[in-house]
């Protein structure tokens, strides 16, 4: 079915993709192409002066260039690559097995009868794992054969997820889309807390475990940092601004060592609804918010990408004009206490947060990285006031409550400036409409532009190595770049494919003000030169890939990217998305192995290893979704009655499901 502005989407990732019409964040800072010769000579410099290895290996018409001898190597990978392609189903490579684990709709708790579609409450759902499961982390309570599970529950699908909706809601007036269905969306999203549990070589849900738990977009949560309490945290229901419901379009996260999670509310302004209508036909979407018009505009409240608005006056933006304030937060969940109250940490910034992966750096302080995921967005450090004291959980648990959260400058001398976002400092004054930390951490964006920070192609997973001071970033693309838009860090114009840049804090101390940076890869087909893609020469056809977008490190500390190509597959690669080893020093720098692909529509997201390095726990997200229409075999949108695959089921009178899988060696032994 296609939607009457064509547009046509619903889910809030593909309606990311085409969001652009809200303003981002202000005119390049740095505009350049001068700029790249200028990175170059730099280059030549060092290569004579500073020890830095001098090979510069010549592929897809760019140099890859090596990174400094003392980057140890890590074991090498070893498994036969996949074959590149796309069908109904998932493929992994030779010699492991592919479990699915649990499925959008299975049970969590003892007791429940077999999920039916045709049959969906929000009282079920809540019981029952969520929608397009995305993030995830392992908790261990017995090394890596029983742990506890958490995972985000990013958005819905309702196209393929109730009956009787027939294709894409008409985003602008919902009209198939009941009260019904919005309670269920809503008990369907956040995340779910689980124990799971290795049995005769396959990984199960344990239902009677007192750990399991869901958090939707109802829960009741608190909130602290700098805006807690605040007079624009405060709404009708909520008189004090610090009682929070419920948690939005988690993306992805983090694990701290204190073992909670962390989970990324991304596209929070998709939920936030008006009743107005345009001559157009067209739901509004500017002009809203009052005296906070410029904060709504630029963060895109409301988008009405979902009709909750319509139901819950808390998402109308003509009823309550503060609940959006609540929403775009890291989060943080006690998963080995079901009855914590999650919490908010607004010191880590508003915005559209991908995830928040940590460090602990040298003095005891965490560090936590996180990307802004839209495009001409910016990349974020949070370095904690406090330190890390093993063993104390409660004082550990205040950590997130108070720091330095900074914004990433990329010059094109190799440097990244960590800029302060602080109150007072710089243009962070009353004229320029910030009157407290409480405003800068809710304005981040705002305050980020004011400080010239470089904006980036949609910067997704930020994570850092776990021991090397490097800081891997995953630019997912950005098609809206100008060739006068094109700077250093960002080298591409119409970016379609996304790029990898890798920074090195300086002695492993995350917490320096300046950085280095390099781009590792361009994503994209090598053997196109129009495309202009930076691999290791010894990149295969079936190995490079496009749109890198979560990333994790193995118990052997290598880098492993998933990718999310959005629609665009069909048209662009015509290769599923995948889950791929990368190399990323000594001679496999830069060269890519495809491990696992995902069946047609779906996009691999969460992934993480038990920590005996046996267990790979994979997220498959929206599968039968994206980019189906272009696709040759199928060549429409899906439904609920008709979509392009029923994995991971095939059963005729199941949808298709948004699920997890867990992948291990046949013959035993570590993954790869
Ligand atoms: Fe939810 Fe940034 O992908
Ligand atoms: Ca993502
Ligand atoms: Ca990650």
């Amino acid at each position: 079915m296609t939607h009457p502005d064509d547009d046509g989407f619903s889910c809030t990732a593909e309606a990311a993709e085409a969001f652009d019409d809200i303003p981002r964040s202000g005119p390049a800072n740095d505009t350049i192409g001068a700029v790249i010769a200028r990175r170059f000579s730099r280059r030549e410099m060092l290569k004579g002066s500073l020890g830095v290895t001098a090979t510069t290996l010549l592929f897809g018409g760019a140099a890859l260039t090596a990174r400094p001898a003392g980057a140890a190597e890590a074991r090498p990978f070893d498994f036969a690559e996949l074959k590149a392609g796309v069908d109904e189903t998932h493929h992994v490579a030779e010699g492991y097995s592919v479990n699915v684990m649990i499925r959008w709709g299975d049970a969590l708790f003892p007791g429940m009868a077999p999920f039916d579609p045709n049959r969906q409450t929000a009282e079920e759902q809540v019981r029952r794992f969520g929608y397009n499961n995305d993030y995830m982390a392992y908790f261990p309570l017995d090394g890596s054969a029983r742990g506890v599970l958490c995972i985000n529950h990013e958005y819905v699908n309702p196209e393929v997820m109730f009956a009787g909706i027939g294709g894409r809601p008409d985003r602008n007036h919902f009209a198939k889309i009941t009260r019904e269905h919005v309670e269920v969306e809503i008990a369907a999203h956040g995340v779910s807390v689980f124990e799971v549990a290795l049995r005769d070589g396959t990984w199960r849900p344990v239902l009677d475990s007192r750990f399991n738990r869901r958090i939707t977009a109802a829960t009741e949560m608190t909130v602290d940092g700098p805006a807690a309490a605040h007079a624009r945290l405060k709404t009708a229901a909520d008189p004090t601004g610090l009682k929070l419901w419920g948690t939005l379009n988690n993306c992805a996260g983090g694990q701290t060592p204190w073992g909670t999670y962390l989970t990324g509310e991304e596209n929070f302004h998709g939920y936030f609804w008006t009743d107005k209508v345009g001559e157009n036909g067209r739901r509004l979407n500017r002009g809203f918010g009052g005296p906070q018009q410029k904060s709504y505009e630029r963060y895109g409240v409301p988008s009405n990408w979902v009709s909750w608005g319509r139901h819950h006056e808390r998402f109308n933006v003509e009823k309550e004009e503060n609940e959006c304030n609540r929403f775009g937060w890291i989060v943080e969940i006690d998963p080995l206490d079901p009855q914590s109250r999650p919490v908010k940490h607004t010191a880590l910034g508003r915005c559209s947060h991908e995830g928040a992966e940590m460090v602990v750096n040298g003095d005891g302080r965490v560090v936590i990285y996180t990307g802004d995921d839209a495009r001409f967005e910016y990349v974020y450090r949070f370095v904690s006031s406090g330190t890390y004291r093993p063993g104390d959980k409660a004082h550990n648990m205040r950590l997130l409550s108070e720091g330095m959260l900074s914004v990433a400058r990329f010059d094109g001398d190799g440097t990244v400036s960590w800029l302060p976002l602080v109150f007072g400092t710089g243009p962070l004054t009353p004229e320029n409409g910030f009157h407290s930390q409480a405003d800068v951490m809710i304005d981040t964006r705002l305050a980020a532009d004011l400080l010239k920070a470089t904006r980036m192609d949609r910067p997704e997973d930020v994570q850092p190595h776990p021991s090397n001071g490097t800081v891997y970033i995953m630019l997912t693309n950005n098609d809206r770049r100008k060739p006068e838009e094109v700077d250093k860090a960002n080298p591409r114009a119409q970016n379609a494919f996304g790029h990898i840049v890798d920074m090195r804090a300086p002695d492993s101390d995350h917490t320096a003000d300046k950085f280095t940076w390099d781009v590792l890869v361009k994503c994209g087909d090598p053997a196109i030169a129009s495309v202009g893609a930076l691999w290791n020469p010894a990149t295969s056809a079936d190995g490079w890939f496009a749109a890198p977008d979560n990333c994790t490190f193995d118990a052997d500390g290598r880098l492993w990217i998933s990718t999310d190509q959005g629609s665009a597959w069909s048209k662009g690669t015509n290769k599923a998305d995948g889950f791929y080893a990368l190399g990323t020093e000594g001679a496999t720098r830069g060269l890519p192995r495809l491990f696992f692909r995902a069946p047609v529509g779906a996009e691999v997201c969460g992934t993480c290893f038990t920590p005996d390095g046996e267990t790979l726990f994979l997220a498959v997200q929206h599968p039968a979704t994206d980019g189906v229409r272009d696709w040759k075999q199928f060549g429409k949108e899906s439904s609920f009655e008709d979509p392009a695959t029923r994995w991971p089921d095939f059963d005729p009178a199941m949808p298709p499901r948004p699920s997890v899988v867990a992948i291990r060696r046949k013959d035993g032994g570590r993954i790869a």
